[in-house]
């Protein structure tokens, strides 16, 4: 039997969506002890989305993924996956995909939900890049999708002015190897991690009671200036590894579109690439960290400011609880 020819995989429609309530620095000021400069000027957030009371991560994904598929070209039938990362699930079970896909009438679809936090999209993408290429499916929603204003706890300054509720989503389809689509992929997880940043309850070690919810364990707890050293090294170097792996520089680089956690992390892997602003999303100024959607929703707002182009040679990086960390090297491929 001759060798079967991998495919190529890349993104050919992108969407997102926001709720269109903002909770600005002064609305903080007001709930927590803090500061509109000092938020800035420590993180580079100005607002976020706040979704009302009982919105599921579902509502948001699904109206990104519509936006995707119209941008992609391709109907809801005719999508045979749907990977939904995300941390707030509509449910604990079922997943997340289902009830997107049954809301979209993506009749033809299997899917799932993939917990990698903050680095979400980025292990989804490899997963749905290695579907493609081998064949096994045609076409597949990436939808990273956070209702964070539902495990934020609104009493914690250290946290709570981080996070904000949105999704970005993607359709990955092969492509035409010679030009465009994703090149390379390196994602990691280590439990060393899991001490730093974690909600507490809600699992099955401390499932809901009483207590639990007196105690605000439903909520993010997160040792900030520890997840940030790691945050530094980990995303500045993997995101300069998968470039050097692969024989380029930062000059090569068009657009870099990094996980939205804090402006100085962002900093610091720019620097190491040497990128000029220019080539750098940062969209964090006004949707803070939405997790596994900013990766997506910023790639979107780059194809609406026209800031990319079909060949672009761009590169997404991700860091975020486990601990887990990844970088997506890949050519654009306009729609
Ligand atoms: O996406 C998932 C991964 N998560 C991340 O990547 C988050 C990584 N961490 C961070 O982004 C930063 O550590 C934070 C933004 C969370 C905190 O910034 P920082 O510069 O690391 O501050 P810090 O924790 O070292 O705290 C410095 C000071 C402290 O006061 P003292 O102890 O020095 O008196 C904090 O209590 O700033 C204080 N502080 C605040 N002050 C005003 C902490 N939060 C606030 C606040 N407003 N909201």
């Amino acid at each position: 039997m001759a060798p079967r020819t991998l495919l190529t995989a890349g993104i050919t429609g992108v969407g997102m969506s926001f709720p269109e309530r903002r909770l600005t620095n002064a609305d903080l000021e007001k709930m927590v002890e803090t500061e509109d400069a000092w938020i800035v000027e420590r993180t580079g957030i100005r607002e976020r989305r706040l979704a009302p009371r009982g919105t599921g991560a579902s509502a948001h994904g699904v109206l990104a993924a519509r936006q995707a598929m119209e941008h992609a070209g391709v109907a809801p039938a005719e999508i045979d996956q749907i990977i939904v990362p995300t941390v707030t699930p509509d449910m604990v079970f079922p997943a997340t995909a289902c009830l997107i896909a049954h809301e979209l009438g993506a009749v033809n679809a299997w899917g799932y939900d993939l917990e990698g936090a903050c680095s979400g999209f980025i292990f989804a993408l490899q997963n749905a890049r290695a579907q493609i290429e081998a064949g096994h499916a045609r076409r597949i929603l990436v939808i990273g999708t956070e209702i964070m204003s539902s495990i934020t706890n609104y009493q914690d300054r250290n946290s709570c002015i981080l996070f904000g509720d949105g999704a970005g989503a993607v359709v990955v389809e092969s492509v035409d190897a010679e030009r465009v689509g994703i090149i390379d992929a390196i994602n990691h997880v280590d439990g060393v991690g899991v001490r730093f940043l974690h909600q507490k309850a809600g699992g099955s070690r401390l499932p809901a009671c009483a207590e639990s919810v007196e105690q605000n364990l439903h909520t993010v707890y997160q040792e900030g200036r520890d997840v940030y050293k790691f945050a530094v090294k980990g995303m500045a170097g993997v995101t300069a590894e998968v470039v050097e792996r692969n024989g380029l520089t930062g000059a090569d680089v068009d657009l870099f579109v990094p996980h939205q956690a804090n402006i100085r992390i962002i900093e610091a892997a720019q620097q190491r690439l040497g990128l000029p602003d220019s080539k750098v999303m940062i969209t964090i100024d006004r949707f803070g960290n939405t997790t596994s959607a900013s990766i997506p929703s910023a790639l979107r707002v780059a194809v609406d400011e026209g800031r990319l182009r079909e060949g672009d040679t761009v590169v997404l990086c991700a860091f975020g609880a486990g601990f887990t960390w990844g970088a997506c090297l890949l050519r654009w491929t306009a729609r």
